[in-house]
């Protein structure tokens, strides 16, 4: 049977099963952003802060302004580095955005934070003035650490990096106005791995032996000042922009969001993959040193997709996500469970996201397929299926090809997980889909 698709949507003979809608979906150019240069891309605030695969930001604004109007709650439940708050804000709807990671939280609070510029100013002049340095960028009164933060910070700084990091996380933390301490400590993360010994663009901890790390104050002051020209103009992009900024930010788990059911008008959001970044370890300097984590084994088990996920209650709708679990546990019973508690684990999510959904209002899912142990793993496709039993209607099915200038990492064929672009022989989402669901009016 031929069914004739409009694309990014469904025309004439309606597509029926979750199958038949994603059969003849084909890229769609306009959905690529290919012609965005990363200077767009880390426009505002957008650039604060390094994360995983985090959204482009023109596609979560296309989504807003496509399914949402001024004054509206935009959701994200996986808001990463907060994206989708950052885009909603700056096209005056209100948001509401969780994250299970601890540094996710703060990344996000700074980002949709706008701060008063000549304020700011002054502070960071303060801030210099408290820290001063020799010719070579050293502190000069450093001091000898006075308490260990953790021990894994001892194996990841080497001296004089490692003293120099509680003399001015003290300096930082004696700032009295919350938002901008917390300004202060998400450029201080974000140049903590550049200035310990961790091997940058790797996406797992490792040591870089040849490395030459940078002093510290330097770098967090260069860090700072670039933040400062971001702040100025997100500044200025929402004073002028109707309603006042408004975003709750919470660290939290997906399964609850902190809001009244049948309270959203649209969701935005990417979830994470199954077995692919371990967010507790990609953090962990940023976790550690500010006191957000002392056990990293805990942390990992709150995290969808982590190897180490928590086991979940919870019978799986999809007859898709079922098949794709007994392939994987005949191919390897650990991914096999892995995979199981991913699906349940989203199940619960999307059983979330119908409930705190207004009737008639939809939510937009970013994910790409993938393979583990050379078997596929359908997850759009699963989504869909779960979310269709769940209640969400699917509405529309976009596939969009990544620009290789911004695909973010590369699979290992053998293992499925993310590598290096280096060692990796294929390439991780070439492509993704963009699933638009929609909760029904009654
Ligand atoms: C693909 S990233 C989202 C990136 C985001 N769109 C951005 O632009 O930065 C997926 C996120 O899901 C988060 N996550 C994993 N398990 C979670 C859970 N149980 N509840 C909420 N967030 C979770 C991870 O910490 C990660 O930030």
């Amino acid at each position: 049977m031929v069914y004739k698709v409009r694309i990014g949507g469904f025309r004439a003979i309606k597509p029926e099963t979750v199958r038949e809608k994603f059969r003849f979906v084909s890229c769609d150019p306009r959905w690529s952003f290919a012609e965005y240069t990363t200077r767009q891309t880390m426009a505002l605030t957008h650039g604060y802060h390094k994360y995983p695969a985090k959204f482009i930001p023109p596609l979560a604004a296309r989504l807003i302004e496509e399914y949402s109007s001024p004054g509206d709650l935009v959701g994200d439940p996986f808001m990463g580095s907060g994206t989708t708050l950052v885009e909603s804000i700056i096209h005056g709807r209100r948001a509401v955005g969780v994250d299970i990671n601890p540094i996710a939280w703060l990344i996000s609070k700074v980002k949709t934070t706008p701060l008063e510029p000549a304020k700011l100013t002054q502070v960071l002049e303060e801030l210099k003035e408290s820290l001063p340095t020799d010719g070579e960028g050293r502190l000069i009164k450093a001091g000898k650490p006075s308490r260990l933060i953790h021990e894994r910070i001892d194996y990841w700084f080497a001296e004089p990096n490692r003293s120099e990091l509680e003399v001015v996380l003290d300096q930082i933390n004696r700032e009295p106005n919350d938002d901008i301490r917390r300004f202060l400590l998400c450029g201080f993360s974000n140049v903590l791995k550049t200035c310990s010994r961790w091997l940058m663009k790797s996406s797992k901890p490792t040591v870089d032996r040849q490395k030459v790390i940078p002093p510290l104050v330097p770098a967090l002051l260069r860090q700072l000042q670039r933040m400062e020209q971001r702040n100025l103009l997100f500044f200025e992009e929402v004073r002028g922009s109707g309603p006042p900024a408004w975003a709750k930010v919470v660290n939290g788990d997906a399964r609850s969001l902190p809001v009244k059911a049948g309270s959203i008008d649209l969701i935005v959001t990417s979830p994470p993959y199954v077995t692919s970044y371990e967010y507790a370890d990609l953090h962990q300097l940023s976790n550690l040193v500010l006191g957000f984590a002392t056990d990293l084994r805990e942390l990992r088990q709150t995290f969808i997709g982590s190897v180490r996920a928590a086991e979940v209650e919870e019978v799986l709708l999809s007859p898709l996500a079922k098949l794709t679990v007994d392939r994987l546990t005949t191919a390897n019973r650990i991914e096999g469970r892995g995979a199981l508690t991913y699906f349940q684990s989203m199940q619960q999510c999307l059983r979330e996201m119908h409930e705190k959904l207004k009737q008639g209002a939809r939510a937009c899912l970013v994910i790409g397929d993938t393979e583990l142990k050379k078997v596929p793993v359908p997850n759009a496709e699963v989504f869909a299926e779960t979310g269709e039993r769940l209640g969400l209607e699917l509405e529309r099915v976009i596939k969009r090809c990544i620009p290789s200038k911004i695909l973010p990492q590369t699979r290992d064929p053998r293992t499925g997980r993310f590598t290096s672009a280096r060692k990796a022989k294929a390439l991780a989402y070439p492509e993704e889909y963009i699933l638009v669901m929609r909760k029904p009016k009654a």
